[in-house]
């Protein structure tokens, strides 16, 4: 067993260290808003907080996340800056299928706790590798640009 600090609290997790996070978050904690893509760290829908910091979460192995504090989509709501960047989701209607969208989400809120005030090469540079089949990539950059007024 290993104690891991996931949304506010430590948390026993029985995954050995070499399992992906993303893998204890779905499949032990039942924390389903993280999702599965591509399994190799190149579509971004498995994004989560490190310390802050957007990782891949399928590629981040649970012996890699010890000390440090974990953040899935379903607390990063607590924040002033999560709260700006939903309401910004909402407001302009970003999501058609909706399965990339936590990922999207978490990395948005990583740019905008660093940047408040990003350009759009800042946007694209953060959020490059969160990929979205539907290609909602000009509502995403409108809406962290809203979230960030
Ligand atoms: Fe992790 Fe695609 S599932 S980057």
């Amino acid at each position: 067993m290993t104690t891991l600090h996931i949304n506010g609290k430590p948390t026993r997790i029985a995954a050995d260290d070499d399992t992906p996070l993303l893998w204890a978050l779905r499949d032990e904690l039942q924390l389903t808003g993280t999702k599965f893509g591509c399994g190799m760290g190149l579509c971004g829908a498995c994004t989560v907080h490190l310390d802050g910091q957007a990782v891949r979460s399928c590629i981040t192995p649970v012996s890699a996340v010890a000390a440090k504090k974990v953040v899935t989509i379903e607390a990063v709501d607590r924040g002033r800056v999560a709260k700006a960047v939903q309401e910004a989701w909402r407001r302009l209607d970003v999501v058609q299928c909706g399965y990339c969208q936590s990922g999207q989400v978490m990395s948005a809120v990583a740019l905008l706790a660093q940047n408040r005030k990003p350009t759009d090469a800042d946007i694209d540079a953060a959020m490059n590798g969160n990929l979205c089949r539907c290609a909602t990539y000009v509502r995403i950059r409108a809406a962290i640009h809203e979230a960030a007024r």
